[in-house]
């Protein structure tokens, strides 16, 4: 298949769990390929925040994965196992369980997914990870319907400002929450109704104000912490909590429970990484039908908000950890 393959590769080595500066560019082998997987040549990865996290020797990867960071790339696929549908060639976009932040990434076929109308690698690299997470999770798990409402906090972070334009793009409204007035703009660039400072204001008192006391339907949660008792007395009569993450601690206060069995609630949550291949799968088949074709339009749109070679790697992860972005980080290889 196509030009011969290098005997190594550029990749990200981490000298031990720590802070960024644990990151430096390393020589290695390219990646072997197991069944069902292709490999691509990667030209752009995209940074999330899970990335940091695992740096820091808080997440590990699921087992069997590659120790290497990075959980989405975009490229040409120079290989592939027998049996799978392509012969080389391919510019795609995948998700990975890891080894994104190198040269040469091997991906699942079924995680594959074509480069949108005029994208770029860059553009393709920085849609995987929170197109599936907010996919499966406003969709699949928080049932958002046409003309409902959604309440998304850190509507700027690389989920919310993917989460607000899938929302808005699918017939629902979005309200923000972000920590700046800056970042609230950037949410109602994007298509959110309103945004609210929750440096400046009381979300729950916006909220019911902006939903003239009926509260949102579904609520996209990455703080956790203390905001269990502030979403819940966010949402309306058979609301949606959904749950993907806790930036401010994964133990809540204490909650009163009438408030969930009188108004029908439902507190839900969920992860992406350790899903098996073939659910991922049926999810990149729901994204390719539903989603991509709203990319094609112009519809919706990674935001990026810097791109770092790859030797600038450590910067990256400590402008993700100040959460001065907006919208995604990502490395360009090419
Ligand atoms: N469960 C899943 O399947 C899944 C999948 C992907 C990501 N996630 C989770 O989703 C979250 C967002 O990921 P991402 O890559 O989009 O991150 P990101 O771009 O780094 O954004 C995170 C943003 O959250 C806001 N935030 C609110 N409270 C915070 C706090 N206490 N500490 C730190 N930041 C806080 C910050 O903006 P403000 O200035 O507005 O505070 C920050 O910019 C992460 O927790 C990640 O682990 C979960």
């Amino acid at each position: 298949m196509g030009t011969a393959l290098p005997a190594s590769m550029r990749f990200v080595a981490a000298s031990g769990p720590g802070g960024p500066g644990v990151l430096a560019v390393a020589h290695g082998p390219l990646p072997a390929l197991r069944d069902g997987e292709v490999l691509v040549r990667v030209e752009a990865a995209g940074i999330n925040r899970v990335d940091c996290q695992q740096r820091a020797g808080a997440y590990g990867p699921p087992p069997g994965a590659s120790p290497v960071l990075g959980v989405e790339v975009a490229g040409e696929v120079v290989a592939a196992a027998p049996g799978t549908a392509f012969t080389g060639g391919e510019r795609v976009c995948a998700l990975v369980e890891g080894g994104g932040y190198a040269a040469y990434c091997a991906a699942p076929a079924t995680q594959c997914l074509r480069w949108p109308a005029g994208y770029d690698a860059v553009q393709a690299a920085a849609l995987p990870e929170t197109f599936f997470t907010v996919w499966a999770n406003l969709f699949a798990n928080g049932c958002l319907k046409p003309g409902e409402t959604l309440l998304v906090h850190g509507g700027s972070s690389g989920i919310g400002t993917t989460a607000i334009q899938l929302a808005t793009a699918l017939g629902a409204s979005a309200i923000a929450t972000a920590g700046s007035p800056a970042k609230c703009d950037a949410c109602v660039r994007l298509g959110a109704k309103a945004a609210i400072d929750y440096t400046r204001e009381d979300f729950v008192a916006r909220v019911r104000e902006l939903t003239a006391r009926r509260g949102v339907d579904v609520i996209l949660d990455l703080v956790g912490g203390d905001y269990l008792a502030r979403n819940l007395a966010c949402l309306a009569p058979r609301g949606r909590l959904v749950i993907i993450g806790f930036l401010g601690g994964s133990r809540a206060g204490e909650i009163d429970l009438a408030r969930i069995v009188v108004r029908h609630l439902t507190v839900t949550g969920s992860t992406l990484r350790p899903r098996d291949a073939a659910e991922k799968g049926r999810l990149a088949d729901g994204l390719a039908a539903s989603v991509w074709p709203l990319l094609d339009a112009g519809r919706c749109a990674p935001v990026i908000d810097r791109t770092y070679p790859l030797e600038r790697v450590a910067e990256a992860h400590a402008r993700m950890e100040s959460s001065a972005h907006i919208g995604k980080l990502v490395l360009d290889l090419r």
